[in-house]
């Protein structure tokens, strides 16, 4: 975490406090001179929470992913996080449009990233709380002197009164701008109007609104009705969708979900649901699932049949959440951290009755759920996904049984790393069929996905 927080006095209550400075006069021009006069951010200001999130937009802005931003933020109250991360999602799912105001009431962005991420984040909390403008302001001035004294504590104020003074002509230019609008960079917009002529303006939408949050019931523990009749009881609305999902009318933390620590049910959306129904596990099957962390879809196709799965991952500590998820829902895989793509460190020389290829992708079906993607994602990425999903359709095929199946899976909607990929795979290899194929196109019920099953010949 910053080390201002960290360093923060306690006070005798135990509440954790940031030393601030009193706002300086209203103006434009930095103030870089004069005493700062100390005041108390409490740990439940709005401030606080805006600081919090400046700091992990810039971490984002700096490259890293969302979820380590928030990770840094792990010794910070609990309220001020959930704060932040509202605010920082939110930021980040509007990819493009405070930055755009921003370009229309500054000559130049602040070279101090956070106090430019605190100008970002502020302005998200004026658009979400156009009641509370004025205590907005404030404490976003409270939070710039924090972060840089006097010094921008003026620019801060000017620029947020003058996006309140100037607020419809500003919303307006909005519209006029196809980034700002959209909230998506030009070249995946781009992609997006190349591929889907006439649905493009849904999956725009889709991605920048909160996603749904569906339940899969472990099918071993609990019916899918009898668990709807739980909800019901908890007084938690819900409606099934596919052949064990729940979807809730309203986001809710698991922990007040009933029986989800026996491992009654997981969080899992609807179109990731989809994999193990395509797949279709039998008893005894010996599947394959080649990327598997967190497990999500490993469990799926565990809770459907006896299967004996071998559940590998690249990255060693999330092989250790598909471990836990396992354990949780009371279910048995071999589950192993390797590369996938170096087959020889691995395989037993077995082949495979089925095998899932939930791969690497831009995951541009699910940006809605990790909004950072829109920052960090470059153009140029996708052209080396399409290369490694490739290589590893390559290294997995052979693998696989005569007759058996290969389900291929994205969380992508764009072309190249779906069905594009995978026209190519069936020019190289003329012994594999595809026998099914669905893009889902992220909206309110479900993300966006992608699955074509092949099938050896
Ligand atoms: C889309 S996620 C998998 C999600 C998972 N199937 C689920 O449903 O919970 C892709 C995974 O591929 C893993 N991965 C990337 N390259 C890999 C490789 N060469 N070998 C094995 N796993 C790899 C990543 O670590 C990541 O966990």
């Amino acid at each position: 975490m910053s080390s201002s927080s960290s360093s923060a006095p306690q006070r005798p209550s135990g509440k954790r406090i940031v030393r601030i400075r009193k706002p300086g006069r209203e103006s434009e021009t930095p103030q870089t001179t004069g005493s700062a006069v100390p005041a108390a951010l409490a740990a439940d200001a709005l401030g606080y929470s805006l600081l919090l999130a400046a700091r992990a937009l810039a971490a984002v802005h700096a490259g890293r992913s969302l979820n380590e931003a928030l990770a840094r933020l792990a010794g910070e109250p609990a309220a001020a996080r959930a704060a932040a991360q509202d605010v920082a999602y939110g930021v980040l799912r509007g990819y493009g449009r405070g930055e755009f105001i921003l370009g229309r009431l500054m000559a130049h962005p602040l070279s101090h990233a956070e106090t430019q991420a605190l100008l970002l984040a502020a302005l998200y909390r004026l658009e979400t709380r156009p009641d509370a403008a004025p205590m907005v302001v404030d404490q976003a001035v409270a939070a710039a002197g924090e972060l840089t004294g006097r010094a921008l504590q003026g620019v801060v104020n000017g620029v947020l009164r003058n996006f309140l003074r100037r607020r419809e002509e500003l919303l307006a230019e909005v519209q006029r701008d196809d980034v700002a609008h959209c909230q998506h960079p030009s070249w995946w917009l781009a992609r997006l109007r190349r591929a889907y002529p006439q649905d493009w303006p849904r999956i725009v939408a889709a991605g920048n609104s909160p996603p749904p949050m569906t339940l899969r019931v472990n099918a071993r523990r609990i019916a899918v009705g009898d668990y709807l009749g739980q909800l019901q009881a908890a007084g938690i609305a819900a409606a099934t969708v596919g052949s064990a999902g729940l979807r809730l009318a309203a986001p809710l933390p698991v922990d007040r979900l009933p029986g989800f620590a026996e491992g009654w049910v997981s969080v899992q959306d609807a179109g990731a649901q989809r994999a193990a129904e395509l797949l279709d596990p039998a008893p005894g099957m010996r599947i394959l699932d080649a990327c598997a962390a967190p497990g999500g879809k490993t469990a799926h196709l565990l809770e459907r049949a006896d299967a004996d799965v071998l559940a590998l991952d690249v990255n060693a500590a999330r092989t250790r959440r598909i471990e836990d998820n396992l354990r949780r829902l009371g279910l048995t895989a071999t589950v192993r951290a390797a590369d996938c793509l170096a087959v020889d460190t691995w395989w037993d020389g077995r082949p495979f009755d089925a095998i899932l290829a939930d791969m690497p992708c831009s995951a541009s079906g699910v940006a809605r759920r990790h909004p950072d993607i829109k920052t960090l994602r470059r153009e140029s990425d996708i052209r080396k996904l399409v290369h490694t999903q490739a290589a590893m359709l390559d290294a997995l095929w052979p693998l696989l049984k005569p007759g058996g199946r290969l389900l291929y899976a994205t969380c992508s909607v764009f072309v190249e790393e779906n069905a594009g990929q995978i026209d190519a795979f069936l020019a190289r290899r003329t012994e594999a069929r595809r026998v099914g194929e669905e893009q889902w196109l992220p909206d309110d019920g479900h993300d966006g996905f992608y699955y074509a099953l092949l099938q050896k010949a």
